[in-house]
């Protein structure tokens, strides 16, 4: 992992390989932002005419680098775009330039970022974000790649923010919980992005035991007898059709002052084929990606580990692979539930809902004061809302702090209703509902099913990611390709909330 440190050295006198300045985009064309100063200066202060001659516009996403021929120790500044702003530019456009300077550095191992200082003195709240988008834009997963990446592809392998003061006990406190989010995003994205023949409920849990002992959370694995007797029959329904048995993982942890006690769960399907209710095959490699709830989850949990959070948090995570195969479950099969509650199955490809039920109910049993869950639970959400806005439901209050903490975090999410008619349309007539509903409203269907398991008195909320938690478009800011780390930011700022406010 990149590593992350502070300097207040003139930056006149720093060799690094690169040095980021931010270029604001205004009506009258592009302008250097603070922070900037000090390599203007060294280039006579032709740098804005410079940058100009080369196109730049200040606009997000956009990186131009030149090279400073000797006036300055650094040989290379990357102009990174930061957008028009009427007022201070936002913490998260100024996350994403450093995301989108990181992946533009390929083969400079140390990157100087001035990016902390475009408002002036910065805050925590941005230092932290620059630190998060420089180490987040220089992610990379190479596990499966048998040769080494060229030199001039390496990502920064170390990232020094310019501040004012790099002693200051708040900069680095910015600093580190920037490393130890990172460190979650980055578990969260290789989890997402390993490949589903090494990626199965088994070997899924087993990782999520590895890092949540190195956590110091306590860890428990429900295997497929455990399963059987604690009837789960909606986790071992849909695992049923794989060989590679299901798993439901549970990890525990309980801070210094804890007050309130949260249940976290996350859909962790490490394939969705469809089951018999098959896919067709274009983009089915995508469905190795609908675990990014489960995965988020059992990130989350390292984080908040990591930051000793003084809350008590217990995650329930259910792991299965939905496959067509002769012990397949089927259209027309009804599961009985952890809760006693039975649904007829009308489509074996809403495999999702099915086995957040078993994990919902389970995790209502400890009597959280809050619940929230995770999970690419429908296509629907991607056609409401797109690519990168998850959508979010449940009680009204708890609603609105997520999307009161994906404010704070910078990760898109937007509030949905659960209307009832949406209900009445999983009405079954031979059980107590079904797996699903007519397609209108799907996402909305998704989010009343889940409902159905949760205890009276517990507020909780749903986050459909089908779209955000993973990338099959081009790279942007500081998301690449493949497993994004979305919703663990959000999460983190909300479990903070909830700490501190009950
Ligand atoms: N995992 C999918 C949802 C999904 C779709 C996630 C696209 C990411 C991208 C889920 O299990 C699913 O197949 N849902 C069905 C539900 C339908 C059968 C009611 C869907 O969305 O088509
Ligand atoms: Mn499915
Ligand atoms: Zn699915």
């Amino acid at each position: 992992m990149t590593a992350l440190t502070l300097t207040d050295a003139d930056l006149a006198d720093l060799a690094a390989d690169a040095v980021v300045i931010g270029v604001l985009n205004g009506a009258a064309g592009p302008s250097l932002a603070p922070g900037s100063e000090a390599v203007d200066a060294a280039l006579g202060g032709g740098l804005l005419a410079a940058l100009g001659a080369l196109g730049a516009t200040g606009a997000e996403d956009e990186v131009v680098k030149l090279a400073t021929l000797g006036a300055l120790k650094t040989p290379v500044v990357a102009a990174a775009g930061l957008g028009q702003h009427t007022g201070a530019v936002t913490d998260e456009a100024v996350r994403r330039a450093a995301g989108a300077a990181s992946r533009a550095l390929g083969g400079r191992a140390t990157v100087v970022s001035t990016l902390a200082l475009v408002n002036g003195e910065p805050t925590a709240d941005l230092l932290q974000a620059v630190g998060e988008g420089s180490l987040l834009g220089a992610y990379e997963f190479s596990v499966y790649k048998s040769k080494a990446a060229p030199a001039h592809r390496r990502p920064p392998s170390a990232v020094r923010l310019a501040v004012p003061s790099a002693k200051d006990r708040g900069a680095k406190t910015a600093a580190k919980r920037a490393s130890a989010v990172v460190d979650a995003v980055t578990l969260c994205r290789d989890l997402i992005n390993t490949a589903p023949n090494d990626l199965y409920p088994a070997s899924f849990a087993a990782r999520a035991d590895r890092a949540g002992a190195a956590a110091g959370l306590t860890v428990e694995v429900l295997d497929e007898k455990a399963l059987k007797k604690g009837g789960y029959g909606g986790i071992l329904g849909v695992g049923m059709g794989s060989s590679r048995p299901p798993r439901l993982v549970r990890m525990s942890y309980k801070g210094r002052g804890a007050k309130t006690r949260l249940a976290l769960v996350g859909k962790g399907i490490t394939f969705d084929t469809g089951g018999i209710s098959i896919k067709p095959a274009a983009s089915m490699e995508n469905m190795k990606s609908d675990m990014s709830g489960a995965a988020a989850i059992v990130s989350t949990m390292t984080l908040i580990a990591a930051l000793k959070l003084p809350i008590e948090v217990v995650a329930t995570v259910p792991m299965a692979e939905n496959m067509p195969g002769g012990a397949a479950y089927r259209p027309a099969d009804v599961l009985k539930f952890r809760n006693g509650t039975m649904a007829e199955i009308l489509n074996t490809d809403a495999e999702g809902r099915v086995v957040l039920a078993d994990a919902i109910a389970r995790a209502c049993e400890d009597s959280p004061a809050y619940l929230v869950e995770t999970s690419t639970l429908t296509g629907a959400q991607v056609v409401a809302l797109g690519l990168r806005t998850a959508g979010v439901m449940g009680s009204d209050d708890l609603r609105e702090r997520v999307l009161a903490a994906g404010r704070r975090s910078g990760e898109g999410m937007w509030g949905m209703p659960l209307p009832p008619e949406v209900r009445t349309g999983l009405d079954s007539t031979v059980a107590d509902f079904a797996n699903v509903g007519d397609r209108s409203g799907g996402m909305l269907a998704g989010g009343h099913f889940l409902s159905e398991f949760v205890t009276d008195g517990i507020q909780w909320a749903h986050i459909d990611i089908a779209g955000p938690a993973y990338n099959t478009g081009s790279p942007w800011g500081y998301t690449h390709k493949g497993g994004t780390g979305v919703p663990v930011r959000t999460l983190l700022e909300l479990i903070e909330d909830i700490a501190e406010n009950g």
